[in-house]
């Protein structure tokens, strides 16, 4: 099989990457010269485990190659996937679609035989649709068909997911489009990873459905937590008692700052406004997003709390410390990472940040410039009056306490991700509070 990537971030490049694997032919996509020009060298544009090598072999192996001239990878391909970027619409929360549409037409002039076009980006229900549209209106007389295939990896474990998925979805009707995507997909059925086939629209909906099922879960659980500490429960011990429930189940029950990240914040926000134009209100979701949005300026007010101040007053010329800025372990992402609301609320109430974070620091000092940016979790305590531990990277979940308690100016400890056991941290002199315990 001969595969165009058209888009090579996150999604298309670890795509593209293990489709070569597969043994395709794989040609990656960018219109970012500067993506293209690094992976031509074999440096990685982005963080993600085992993705160099993994892109190595497959480059060495001449099954991999990386171009901004979309119209030469195109020509003679069997299968187009469009893997760019389906952000929120500035302004109203719609997914924006403009850059599917871009690369749809880019690839309509580029068509030059029979060809499956694939969406991989995730897409509001009904773009399938306007992606045929502008096929068929731009690509002249050759058999095209649309497939929606929404991809479900997880960033930091994308490889692995991605090899040894729960689920392959592909929306398509179309006999021959069907049989393209098996054979794309073989090896994974081999595996036995089950492949489901539905309608084009069904496919794009299930994306939106999984995204704002998993989000609602985390939003469950981290008001759970509210609860327990209002109680005096622990919401540690009410995840596993509830996960261990088969019909439950143990994952995304993990209580912390709020859900972040490229995909939970937009997908809700795109499904809401998708219920809103078919007048058929998905009001979970709407509280989901709303006690979410509301949770993230929490932990900033938490954090201010344990500080001594009282909402965003008498914290003036404090220092906090913070560890981890990425969205979760094991990615250099920072797209709507909970970091980001919690650093400007206690910019905004007058308190100096320094922070650490393994692989987004250099993302975020972009985003971010009023923080100091410090070489490790010791360094960035260094006079801090309280540390806060916003994502749970394993470097993290190790410290010497007593090593950084002693460099600090003050002694509390934020623990927003329940790393350590209260009884650790008080041992080493923390004045310490975490989530729901
Ligand atoms: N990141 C994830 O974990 C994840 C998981 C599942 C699904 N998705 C979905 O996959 C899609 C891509 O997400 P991502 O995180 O990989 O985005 P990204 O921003 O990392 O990558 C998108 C890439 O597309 C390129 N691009 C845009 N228009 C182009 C064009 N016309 N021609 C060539 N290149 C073009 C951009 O330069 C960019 O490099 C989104 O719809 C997202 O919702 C993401």
């Amino acid at each position: 099989m001969r595969i165009t990537m058209i888009g090579s971030g996150y999604v298309g490049l670890v795509s593209g990457a293990c489709f070569s694997d597969f043994g395709h032919d794989v040609i990656c996509v960018d219109k970012d010269q500067g993506k293209i020009a690094a992976l031509e060298v074999g440096r990685m544009p982005i963080y993600e485990p085992g993705l160099d090598t993994l892109v190595a072999t497959n480059v060495a192996a001449g099954r991999l190659t990386f171009t901004t001239d979309l119209k030469a990878a195109v020509a003679g391909a069997d299968a187009v996937f469009i893997a760019v970027g389906t952000p929120s619409r500035r302004g109203d929360g719609h997914a924006d679609l403009s850059y599917v549409f871009a690369a749809t037409r880019e690839i309509a002039e580029a068509i030059d035989g029979p060809v499956v076009v694939v969406t991989k980006s995730t897409v509001p229900v009904g773009t399938g649709d306007k992606v045929e549209e502008i096929l068929s209106e731009l690509a002249g007389d050759f058999p095209i068909a649309v497939v929606s295939n929404p991809e479900f990896l997880r960033e930091g474990a994308a490889i692995g997911d991605f090899k040894r998925p729960d689920r392959i979805v592909i929306g398509t009707e179309d006999a021959r489009a069907q049989q393209v995507m098996r054979d794309i997909y073989r090896p994974l059925y081999l595996n036995e990873s089950p492949i489901l086939f539905t309608g084009r629209r069904t496919s794009e909906l299930i994306k939106y459905a999984a995204n704002a099922f998993l989000a609602t879960k985390i939003t469950f659980i981290n008001e759970i937590a509210d609860l327990c500490e209002a109680v005096g429960a622990n919401v540690q011990d009410v995840s596993r008692g509830i996960g261990l429930d088969n019909r439950i189940g143990s994952k995304f029950l993990h209580a912390g700052p709020g859900y972040g990240g490229s995909c939970f914040p937009k997908d809700t926000l795109a499904l809401l406004k998708t219920a809103e134009d078919y007048e058929t209100p998905v009001r979970i979701v709407e509280a989901v997003v709303q006690v979410n949005d509301n949770r993230k300026r929490a932990m900033g007010r938490k954090v201010i709390k344990a500080l001594g101040g009282d909402g965003a007053n008498g914290v003036k010329g404090k220092t906090v410390a913070i560890l981890g800025l990425t969205f979760k372990p094991n990615t250099d992402d920072m797209r709507d990472a909970p970091s980001l609301a919690i650093v400007q609320s206690l910019l905004d109430a007058g308190v100096t940040v320094r922070a650490h974070d393994p692989e987004g620091m250099e993302i975020a000092r972009g985003m971010m410039p009023e923080v100091t940016y410090c070489r490790d979790a010791y360094d960035a305590a260094e006079g801090a009056d309280a540390v806060a531990i916003v994502t749970e990277w394993d470097i993290y979940r190790a410290l010497d306490l007593k090593r950084l308690a002693g460099v600090m100016t003050g002694n509390a400890m934020i623990d927003l991700r329940n790393v350590y056991p209260p009884a650790d941290a008080a041992r080493a002199g923390f004045a310490y509070s975490s989530i729901g315990r």
